[in-house]
């Protein structure tokens, strides 16, 4: 977003930089083929994976205690991203080359980024204007933290299946990521 330097101190612009880097991710996804593709859905996908877990850790309990009517805010943030959630195991299982696959992307597109917009308006907006330094200096750390677990930014021709292969299985990295959040956040315990 223009006008926003992105301080690694500021939790709302790395925030809205991954909703970016997420958006880059799916047009590398729509204009390549074959294994390329398959390459950039696979970072597509450890992406949204990390984003949303970190999201539920440092952003939804914030929305909960300081955003009016933050309770239901946060249920519909949830329940878009169950919906994405769904639509995005259902990709997974498919053969990226396979003709239904770029409609079917398309329509996950339009979902996470009306998801990510209804974020920035209805919880970034609090977070930036109330939110004490403390708090926003442990949020930045937590997506820090997160953001370590996601390879959105590969060197061009070092990705291999292997290496795509020892990311392992979305549920671990899910996993490691709330371990990284919560450790970062100083709630390990
Ligand atoms: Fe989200
Ligand atoms: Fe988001």
């Amino acid at each position: 977003m223009a006008g926003i330097a992105a301080s690694d101190a500021d939790v709302v612009a790395l925030l809205m930089r991954q909703h970016g880097d997420i958006r880059n991710l799916f047009d590398e996804v729509e204009k390549t083929t074959g294994d390329e593709r398959r390459a950039a859905f696979r970072r597509l996908v450890q992406l949204l994976a990390v984003h949303e877990t970190a999201e539920e850790e440092v952003v939804r309990p914030f929305t909960r205690a300081n955003v009016p009517g933050g309770d239901q805010v946060v249920e519909d943030r949830l329940k878009e991203e169950r919906e994405a959630k769904e639509l995005l195991s259902r990709l997974d299982g498919m053969d990226p080359d396979d003709p239904k696959f770029l409609p079917e992307l398309l329509s996950l597109r339009l979902d996470v980024m009306a998801h990510a917009r209804a974020e920035e308006r209805y919880e970034f907006n609090h977070i930036r204007r109330h939110a004490d330094q403390a708090r926003l200096a442990s949020m930045a750390s937590a997506l820090k933290a997160a953001e370590a677990m996601a390879p959105t930014h590969p060197h061009p021709g070092t990705e291999s299946a292997a290496k795509n292969l020892a990311l392992g299985p979305l549920a671990a990295v899910v996993d490691r990521t709330r371990d990284a959040v919560r450790k970062a956040m100083g709630k390990d315990g």
